[in-house]
């Protein structure tokens, strides 16, 4: 599991091969080309590629996405057809007064009508021993009793062991785009003080390196 370190990014962002714009992206949005007598030096803030989203940029609008490294939840819910899990970095905190969160979910996900239509839910910040757990509720919604876990009054399974908890009863939902954002106002909240965080950084998981 690779560490996420600082200088992992900040040798990225000074990085070499310069790729330039999408469709549609205006020539004055192309990037500086370091002439060949500059050698392997780059201007410092030079990205290695520019485009405008579009019907083909599906992959690298994905990779600059990923540029965000992110925690990593599982949300549960209870369904019709029982409990379920959810893997999910798009979570945030949005609110103190009152408590909210949001998380998007994919329209296309075989989950999605259960997370949306949910009531109550609950998202569980993971450890950095806990990237097995992702995985599994990344590909399946079901399978909990390879997990310790307890059921609440509404149903919704609380998994033991992570970072912190928060259970939430179903706020609102928006669309946007290929996604329903999803937010959670936040009725009980379950920390522990000590523990390292899961992290996912361009497609991998690892853990967080404080400098
Ligand atoms: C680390 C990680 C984070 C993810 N985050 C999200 C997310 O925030 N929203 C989302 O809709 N899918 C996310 N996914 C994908 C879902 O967990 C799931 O794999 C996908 O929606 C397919 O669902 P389905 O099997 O129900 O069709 C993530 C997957 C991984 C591995």
């Amino acid at each position: 599991m690779p560490a996420l370190t600082g200088q992992r990014v900040h040798a990225a962002q000074c990085s070499g091969a310069v790729a330039v714009s999408g469709p549609g992206a205006p020539a004055s949005d192309r990037i500086w080309t370091p002439p060949a007598e500059h050698g392997t030096r780059r201007r410092m803030n030079a990205y290695d590629l520019i485009f405008a989203p579009g019907p083909d940029t599906d992959v690298p609008l994905r990779h600059a996405f990923g540029r965000f490294g992110t925690g990593v939840t599982v949300i549960t819910t209870q369904s019709e057809i029982g409990p379920l899990g959810f893997t999910a970095n798009s979570f945030s905190s949005v609110s103190l007064a009152p408590p909210l969160v949001l998380w998007s979910l994919s329209n296309t996900s075989r989950r999605h009508d259960a997370f949306a239509q949910a009531k109550h839910f609950s998202i569980h910040v993971l450890t950095d021993a806990q990237a097995d757990m992702a995985l599994h509720f990344a590909a399946n919604g079901e399978g909990f009793d390879t997990y310790p876990h307890d059921i609440d009054a509404q149903g919704v399974p609380l998994l033991h062991g992570c970072l912190a908890r928060f259970d939430c009863t179903h706020h609102a939902s928006h669309p946007a785009g290929d996604h329903s954002i999803i937010l959670g106002r936040v009725t009980q909240v379950a920390t522990k003080a000590t523990g390292a965080g899961l992290a996912f950084d361009q497609g991998q998981y690892g853990r967080f390196q404080p400098f």
